[in-house]
């Protein structure tokens, strides 16, 4: 496995590795993304038994032990598995998360303190860029999903949100709603909930320029609409589901 570099806004990367074994023939991709500014910041560690790729990887861009921030979307093996190996590697890095994910998580699971993110905090990286941390509780899951934006490019680190398969290019201004969903029918990784849509659409808000796939292309284009499209995709299997559950208990 190799791990490819690419720069998907000015001073945000794209570490992508192509895994062939997972939902073949497709394939599928994981994707960390690397913030510069004078604080340098990472969103998702990758799966532990990667760390030594991604830390390669990251090496070609910036010195590891430069990283001072350790984010990811949601506690899980490929989202936050190597992060006490990052820990080690980067003296200085401090991970952030939400409160619900520092409190049910990583205040065991991460070998140094964690900083906790309130909903809409922002962490000041310096060099103009700033992230904010945005609460989407089970969306698309996990108790403490949350997803974090950067305000100067306008990109959206969207985590599992847009999963798809294959390894596409790294970047596309092409269809991402339509390959999500039919991840989504494969995958059925989102817990369908009502909230679901309306945390979605309240990230179109934002209106972000670029979308940073955790498992997919980065998106260059109109995200707000995406983020819409992708939000009246989980509405109608909400919907769906709830009818059939009602067709039943009658
Ligand atoms: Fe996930
Ligand atoms: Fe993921």
């Amino acid at each position: 496995m190799e791990t490819k570099i690419s720069e998907i806004a000015d001073g945000i990367y794209r570490l992508s590795t192509y895994v062939p074994d997972i939902a073949p023939p497709a394939g599928f991709t994981f994707n960390q993304f690397l913030v510069l500014g004078d604080e340098p910041l990472m969103f998702h560690t990758g799966l532990r038994k990667m760390f030594a790729l991604n830390r390669d990887a990251l090496a070609r861009i910036i010195p590891p032990e430069r990283l001072r921030w350790i984010t990811f979307g949601h506690f899980e093996a490929d989202e936050c598995g190597a992060m006490n190996e990052w820990l080690a590697a980067a003296p200085q890095a401090t991970p952030a998360h939400g409160a619900t994910g520092c409190m049910v998580s990583l205040n065991d699971f991460a070998d140094r303190p964690s900083r906790v993110l309130n909903d809409g905090e922002t962490i000041d990286l310096g060099g103009g860029k700033r992230v904010r941390f945005i609460d989407t509780p089970h969306t698309p899951h996990g108790w403490d999903a949350g997803v974090l934006y950067e305000e100067q490019t306008g990109t959206l680190l969207c985590g599992d949100l847009f999963t798809q398969l294959g390894d596409d290019r790294a970047l596309t201004e092409g269809d991402v709603v339509g390959p999500a969903i039919v991840a989504e029918d494969v995958f059925k990784y989102s817990s369908l909930a009502p909230g679901m849509g309306p945390a979605i659409r309240n990230l179109a808000r934002l209106a972000p320029r670029t979308l940073a796939l955790m498992h997919g292309p980065s998106f260059v284009g109109d995200g707000a609409a995406a983020l819409r499209a992708l939000a009246d995709d989980y509405d109608r299997r909400v919907s769906g589901e709830a009818r059939a559950f009602l067709a039943q208990a009658a």
